[in-house]
């Protein structure tokens, strides 16, 4: 990672936000070959209807082609459970490789029993195109990049570092928000502080890219992008000098308060697929389950 912070590695980031899930989709391109990356999509979705739109995924298409960009990675920084993906379609609009992190098939084993999908829905993440280990290393256009395994608010998160710029899923939010939830199946608070404390590891002045805000109180804007030095100095959850265990005990206490997100039957039940709808049964059509007293 010693590349890390070199100006001539710094990437242009835009970000498209859904406020009707508080998710950051973020576009990041290298200046000099104008090859991007499409980090967390967002298909829109209504949950008393049941129909799919591509409102704010379609902002990203005319983004990327009025600024003539070629994308080639479409990235999940994890199996989302608030939102759905809008990864398939964009690849289909824009290509791009459809990656995750190789963990997604703890996550496809686990939901696959909750739901109880067939034998036609394979754990083995063959729904992606690419499956990041920890470690690996791979580029947008001239800029060097490495997929970091963070796991604890899924078994399956990863970061993507790229040039000055990390974009790290649901581990921290903004300084003055704390840190994401790690109470979802296989979810774990003691792996999220490890986590956190790796990512920051990095150099303060790396820029960190969130994938959702909620504003916090007295914050009146939304807000996605911070860096490492501010977030050691004032996360409000994880800011030097917090202790494990101290975090473990803040977290927990406070997840047992939190409702699970409206969109989660659905958004599981899709992103476990990659994006993709549920195989539609006899008559044609796509049906989302809901697990009764199971989760
Ligand atoms: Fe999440």
């Amino acid at each position: 990672m010693a590349a890390l912070a070199d100006p001539a590695l710094r990437p242009v980031v835009r970000t498209f936000f859904d406020e009707e899930t508080f998710t950051a989709t973020h576009v990041v391109h290298d200046p000099a070959t104008m090859k991007a990356a499409v980090i967390d999509s967002v298909l829109n979705y209504e949950a008393s209807s049941g129909r799919t739109k591509h409102g704010s995924a379609q902002k990203v298409v005319d983004y990327v082609r009025e600024t003539g960009l070629e994308v080639e990675w479409q990235l999940e920084t994890h199996a989302h459970a608030d939102h759905l993906s809008a990864a398939p379609w964009l690849q289909e609009q824009l290509g791009g490789k459809l990656a995750i992190g190789a963990d997604i098939r703890r996550v496809q084993d686990v939901f696959g029993k909750i739901f109880n999908a067939g034998t036609e829905f394979a754990r083995d993440g063959s729904q992606f195109d690419h499956l990041f280990q920890d470690g690996d290393t791979f580029s947008v256009g001239s800029i060097p990049a490495i997929a970091l395994h963070v796991p604890g608010h899924t078994p399956a998160d990863m970061a993507f570092v790229i040039g000055d710029a990390a974009f790290i899923g649901d581990t921290l939010f903004m300084p003055d928000y704390g840190t994401a939830r790690a109470d979802f199946p296989g979810g774990d608070a003691r792996m999220l502080f490890r986590s956190i404390r790796r990512l920051l590891s990095l150099p303060a002045e790396t820029r960190l890219f969130l994938c959702h805000d909620y504003k916090a109180p007295g914050r009146d804007v939304f807000a996605w992008e911070t860096t490492v030095g501010a977030e050691r100095a004032h996360n409000v959850h994880v800011h030097d000098g917090v202790a494990e265990d101290d975090f473990v005990t803040m977290r927990s206490a406070r997840d047992r308060t939190l409702s699970l997100p409206s969109l989660i039957m659905p958004s599981v039940q899709v992103n476990m697929r990659a994006g993709h709808l549920p195989e539609p049964e006899e008559n044609g059509v796509s049906y989302i389950k809901v697990p009764v007293n199971r989760l």
